[in-house]
């Protein structure tokens, strides 16, 4: 499939926009300074907090961030474990998450979680964190998927 563009800076902080890329849904989620502040507080409850696992992001990616700008997420919205698309719940505690949930993404389908880096919290059914595609930025807003 062809590459995709789009302008990130159209994202408002906070919001997340579905793109569609070969078929699958791509998230751009603009992260305020506030849910980045949050991420390392994930990592005790994370199956591969330093994302470790090769085939689910670019080694430019392979950060706490798991992006090439620490404000915008780009994920490949489908659940590692059975294909699912999972929600975003920004939301920092909603309660029927459960004590400790600081906001991210859940698979309603058999109930992961993962955090706002697309990482899987521990002791859920999905294996690996999300996947990030490859991309890139052609200047400061325009994104690249692919
Ligand atoms: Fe997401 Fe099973 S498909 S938890």
């Amino acid at each position: 499939g062809a590459p995709v563009e789009f302008d990130v800076s159209q994202v408002e902080p906070g919001q997340l926009v579905r793109v569609e890329w070969r078929g699958q849904p791509v998230w751009i989620t603009h992260r305020t300074p506030e849910m980045l502040d949050l991420l390392p507080e994930n990592r005790p409850r994370l199956v591969d907090p330093d994302s470790q696992v090769e085939s689910q992001q670019p080694a430019y990616a392979q950060n706490e961030t798991r992006s090439r700008k620490p404000e915008y997420s780009v994920l490949v919205g489908i659940c590692t474990h059975l294909g699912c698309s999972p929600s975003y719940r920004p939301e920092l505690a909603p309660s029927d998450l459960g004590e400790n949930w600081k906001g991210g993404y859940f698979c309603a389908c058999h109930g992961s979680r993962f955090d706002l880096a697309g990482r899987v919290w521990r002791n859920m059914p999905a294996p690996t964190n999300l996947v990030v595609p490859v991309h890139k930025y052609e200047s400061e807003t325009l994104l690249v998927i692919g």
